[in-house]
């Protein structure tokens, strides 16, 4: 089967760049991307492509390019997938917060009305393709719904993982490792498998296409995003133990990193990961190895979620404690809200959590971020129910210039790794601050000798 019609339901930070690297990279295939928020479709179709909601480097020239001539952003849901041969599902699938398996298991419900829109919907045999983070054997779900909820018609699912990592994400997107696709054994599963890797094989070589069922597939997103996590957690519980003995962790990464075995990535200390996957990956997991009575591999993954929730504690912590065990109406500056650098996504990050802590001890936070909008902090900090939002945004001051954010503070925690940091005038800071002047480093990407002979107290992660 050619392809000539893709659809995607999900404009979010999968669907909107995976479809726009598709579109650029096919023209002869038409690619719709819908979703039934209307403001979010209004903000891809903005005439200035640097306006589109999702900000990933690279990103806004890509759509300039496409967006009308192959690439469409639309809220006709049904009318998108009764003219599509391939639908991807890349809708949010959040860690459930009611209900069995609340805090582990993933919601599927917004996955669940995908599917039975689609069976309503369609009249001819459609792919539908798996793209967000599902629990395994979620496949058979969908099938199920669409086999006996359709029109009679055939339906193919495929799972297609995504692997790209935001800030990176056009990158990776069009230099990836690997494209997984899983399918039936079937003959028709495998002209399914078949039709999608000739989208990818557009821009992509075909020994990196690697084909499994679909169990494997699901279960391999799973398998990657839980070792990922877990490196990051071992370095961050050698960081704790590094700053008793007096070792340094960067030295440490270094040194291990240069073991081929082992090798350099993903051995970052820092207060703690964040984003939307590798913490809703491994609850998932955790949930499904508890299901199957697998006690033991539930907890041996969980412990690395247990590290990371305490390497934010711990962060928190430090700033009370060197503060001179209070830091009641003081003035903290966080420089970065969002979970990483070159992202406006702030699922997950460590600065919601660090905030928080900081707020109950009644502290002041003032935030900088380059490319987080305010509205979205206070959702963030709102969202977890700790007080009520005036007492949210009473404590939460938030400023579009750095400086500003620094000045009178008697403390800074650096959040995010942004550039931009680095360059900062930090004896301007300085002198901006109260004294003693502390700086609290968590992503350990300041030079310390240099703060020191400023006169700074700095704190990294895991020295
Ligand atoms: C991750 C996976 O990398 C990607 O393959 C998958 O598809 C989705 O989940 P993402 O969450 O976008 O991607 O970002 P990633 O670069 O993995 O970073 C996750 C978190 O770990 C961030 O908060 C980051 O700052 C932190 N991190 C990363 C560290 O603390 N140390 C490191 O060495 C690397
Ligand atoms: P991800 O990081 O997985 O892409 P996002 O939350 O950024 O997650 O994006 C998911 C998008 O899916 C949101 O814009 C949401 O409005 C959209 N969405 C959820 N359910 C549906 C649905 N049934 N139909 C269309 N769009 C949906």
């Amino acid at each position: 089967m050619k392809i000539t019609k893709i659809c995607c339901i999900g404009a979010g930070y999968v669907g909107g760049p995976t479809m726009a690297v598709i579109a650029q990279k096919c023209p002869h295939v038409q690619v719709t991307v819908v979703d039934l928020n209307e403001q979010r479709i209004k903000d891809w179709n903005d005439p200035n492509t640097d306006n589109i909601p999702i900000y990933e480097p690279g990103l806004s020239e890509i759509v300039a390019e496409a967006r009308g001539r192959n690439l469409f952003f639309s809220t006709e849901v049904e009318k998108a997938i009764d003219e599509a041969q391939i639908i991807f599902i890349s809708v949010n699938t959040p860690t459930k917060t009611y209900g069995k398996g609340k805090g582990m298991a993933a919601d599927l419900k917004y996955i669940e009305l995908c599917a039975r829109q689609i069976a309503k919907v369609a009249k001819e045999n459609k792919i539908v393709v798996e793209k967000s983070t599902l629990p395994v054997r979620t496949a058979e779900a969908i099938k199920s719904i669409l086999d006996n909820t359709g029109n009679g018609v055939q339906f193919q699912i495929l799972s297609n993982p995504e692997f790209l990592a935001e800030g990176t994400a056009v990158a990776d997107l069009l230099n990836p490792d690997r494209i997984l696709i899983g399918g039936d054994i079937t003959p028709e599963g495998q002209d399914a498998i078949n039709a999608l890797v000739e989208v990818y094989a557009n821009w992509v070589d075909k020994d990196k296409i690697l084909t499994t069922n679909v169990w494997s597939s699901e279960l391999s997103k799973l398998t990657a995003n839980a070792f990922l996590a877990q490196r990051i957690s071992s370095i961050n519980a050698m960081s704790e133990l590094c700053e008793k003995t007096g070792a340094d962790v960067t030295e440490v990464a270094k040194a291990i990193g240069m073991d081929s075995r082992i090798g350099p990535k993903f051995l970052k200390a820092s207060v703690g990961f964040g984003g939307s996957c590798f913490q809703k990956d491994i609850l998932n997991l955790v949930y499904i190895a508890k299901s199957y009575g697998l006690n033991e591999v539930a907890d041996y993954w969980e412990q690395v979620i247990i590290i990371n929730d305490h390497q934010k504690r711990r962060f928190s912590s430090k700033i009370v404690q060197t503060l001179y065990n209070t830091v009641a109406d003081k003035k903290i500056a966080f420089l970065g809200w969002a979970f990483k650098k070159d992202t406006n996504d702030t699922r997950e990050s460590a600065a919601i959590y660090v905030a928080d802590d900081l707020i109950n001890e009644q502290a002041k936070i003032s935030v900088y971020d380059p490319k987080v909008s305010r509205s979205k902090m206070l959702n963030d900090l709102d969202y977890l129910q700790t007080r009520s939002s005036e007492e949210n945004s009473s404590s939460l001051a938030i400023f579009d210039n750095p400086y500003e954010a620094c000045k009178g503070s008697h403390a800074i925690a650096i959040l995010t790794e942004w550039d931009e940091f680095v360059a900062y005038d930090w004896q301007k800071i300085y002198d901006l601050m109260h004294k003693p002047a502390f700086l609290f480093d968590g992503r350990n990407i300041l030079n310390s000798k240099e703060l020191e002979s400023i006169g700074f107290i700095y704190n990294g992660i895991g020295s």
